[in-house]
């Protein structure tokens, strides 16, 4: 069930305490083709920037006591785009494992990938499920890695699924609907953060942020820094957040 407690006061990191911290913070990294085209660049350097954005925000999310990051790397819509650009992006991913496996792995964060992998890469499927191995007992931060992702082909995943194990309509509830989307086990995002002040959820989580706190930083993503987390951590903490009910008095 969700709880309407929040995450008690986490310990001064760096000299900052939040009133309230969330477990789980989800990102849509959006903004890498605008990022780019402002300095004249070819799209595909701003996707770069954004990948070497990624280190320096999951080290700032271990730091402030998040435990869950979820970012949305590459939705089901975004094979439409040209295919020098999904190329482009699928080589860039391939190099980012490669690259930033070892140093998640010395960060204690463990990998999961949230999506369809049918339709991607053998070497990329082998690759992604060898990180999820190697990293499955780290404890200081779950990564959750959108990637081939949407969120109604999650919901259309769970059905199958469901249907296909005879589950019964009586039985079909709020939890079960849960434990069979990508995301079983996981708990809910309570802040999900969009770069680039675009306004739209774009497919992400559509079930799970129901309830999640919003915040839209006007920032492009490879510009979104610590002090920009912390800025959206700390709207986070001033928020109230109700669940249907009444606001909390005194
Ligand atoms: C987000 O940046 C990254 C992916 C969708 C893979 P965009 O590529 O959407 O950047 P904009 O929105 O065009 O600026
Ligand atoms: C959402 O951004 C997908 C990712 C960030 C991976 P898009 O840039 O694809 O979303 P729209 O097209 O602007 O809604
Ligand atoms: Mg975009």
């Amino acid at each position: 069930m969700k709880s309407k407690e929040k995450t008690p006061a986490n310990p001064p990191a760096d000299g900052v305490l939040l009133a309230s911290v969330p477990q789980h913070v989800a990102i849509i990294m959006d903004g890498n083709g605008r990022w780019a085209q402002a300095r004249g660049l070819p799209r595909l350097a701003g996707h770069r920037a954004g990948t070497e954005n990624l280190r320096r925000v999951i080290e700032a999310c271990a730091e402030f006591g998040v435990r869950y990051l979820t970012i949305y790397a590459f939705s089901t819509e975004n094979w439409g785009r040209p295919e020098d650009e999904v190329s482009g992006l699928m080589n860039l991913f391939d190099d980012v494992f490669d690259r930033e496996l070892a140093e998640l792995h010395r960060q204690g964060a463990r990998l999961i990938h949230i999506g369809r992998l049918d339709g991607v890469r053998p070497k990329m499927v082998a690759k992604i499920r060898k990180g999820e191995e190697h990293t499955r007992d780290n404890k200081r931060l779950t990564l959750c890695v959108a990637f081939n992702y949407g969120g109604r082909d999650e919901i259309v995943c769970a059905i199958q699924k469901m249907l296909t194990e005879g589950v019964q309509p009586e039985d079909v509830t709020d939890e079960l609907v849960s434990q069979y989307l990508f995301t079983a086990g996981i708990p809910d995002p309570d802040l999900v953060i969009r770069t680039s002040g675009e306004m739209r959820t774009s497919n992400f989580l559509i079930w799970q942020s129901a309830y999640a706190e919003w915040v839209f930083p006007e920032v492009f993503w490879p510009d979104f820094g610590r002090e920009e987390l912390l800025k959206a951590l700390k709207e986070y903490a001033r928020r109230e957040r109700r669940f249907g009910l009444v606001p909390t008095t005194g």
